[in-house]
């Protein structure tokens, strides 16, 4: 325990100039995960050895989620997902390349500042930040959340249930548990609603209802991830851009104010609780 705490204090006074408060806060959430870890891997232990000395077998705890990092807290009610990534605003590099894992690829030096795996948008962070241990082998998921946040204030967010689905199909209204504030999506026909999105006008994690021409097309959330980008409600002076409709349903693109930005789009996993469904 002793050597725990020097530990933790010590790599906090490490980083707390890196990143301030946040990150402070992140640390300790991290370092507590890490004693936790701790203890139920010796639990692991203890349980694996009375199985065998009782003859049980196959009955071992799960602890898959222990390269994911630190978990959050995002809707208050107790800390129980993982960031597995994170797209920043007008960085100038594609957020779909990154969600896919091209940039990495492409730029594998790039270093990502520590602010980039918290999602208040006022911190220093010019990079996206893709968990690779999530997103590259996308197991024991329940549950993904997308998440809006403008200066590090939840504003929209999304529920989509993982069970049959891929880094990349999770993303649909088949899929969709919870709309948050959007009571419309629901029940209203999109005819965009992937990942992938619109592909040459790189609308990516599209949610849309119609087009109709730049002055009337009408939608709900995209990831504008084009320098130049055909219609002027999307064109801003840095991409990518997380555009999405501030009300409680769809807005006309065209209207700002109803149509809004976001500073970070955060996608959350949460594992299974128990091993059975693994
Ligand atoms: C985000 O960071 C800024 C700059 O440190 C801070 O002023 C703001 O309160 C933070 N937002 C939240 C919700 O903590």
């Amino acid at each position: 325990m002793k050597m725990i705490l020097v530990f933790s204090v010590v790599t906090i006074f490490a980083l707390s100039n890196a990143c301030p408060e946040e990150s402070l806060r992140a640390l300790v959430k991290y370092e507590v995960a890490q004693v936790e870890n701790r203890i139920v891997k010796r639990l692991e232990a203890l349980v694996n050895r009375q199985n065998v000395q009782t003859g049980v077998s196959g009955a071992t705890f799960c602890s898959a989620t222990s390269s994911w990092g630190h978990p959050f807290d995002v809707f208050g009610r107790g800390a129980q997902h993982f960031l597995a990534f994170r797209g920043t605003a007008g960085v100038g590099h594609s957020v779909y390349d990154a969600y896919i894992g091209d940039y990495n690829k492409k730029s594998p030096r790039r270093n990502i500042e520590p602010c980039c795996t918290q999602v208040n948008g006022s911190l220093p962070c010019s990079g996206h930040y893709r968990n690779a241990a999530i997103l590259n082998n996308w197991q024991n998921i329940e549950e993904v959340v997308v998440a809006l946040y403008d200066r590090g204030v939840l504003k929209q967010s999304l529920r989509f249930d993982a069970a049959g689905t891929t880094y990349l199909s999770w993303f649909s209204a088949d899929k969709l548990k919870n709309s948050g504030k959007w009571r419309d999506l629901k029940s209203k026909t999109t005819n965009y609603f992937s990942i992938a999105g619109h592909l040459s006008y790189k609308r990516r994690f599209y949610i849309n209802h119609k087009l109709h021409g730049c002055k009337h097309d009408d939608g709900w959330f995209m990831a504008m991830d084009k320098a130049r980008p055909p219609c002027p409600y999307e064109r801003h002076s840095s991409f990518p851009q997380f555009l999405y409709s501030s009300g409680n349903a769809r807005a006309l693109w065209s209207t700002s104010g109803d149509t809004v930005q976001a500073d970070v789009m955060a996608i959350f996993v949460k594992p299974y609780n128990g091993c059975n469904n693994r």
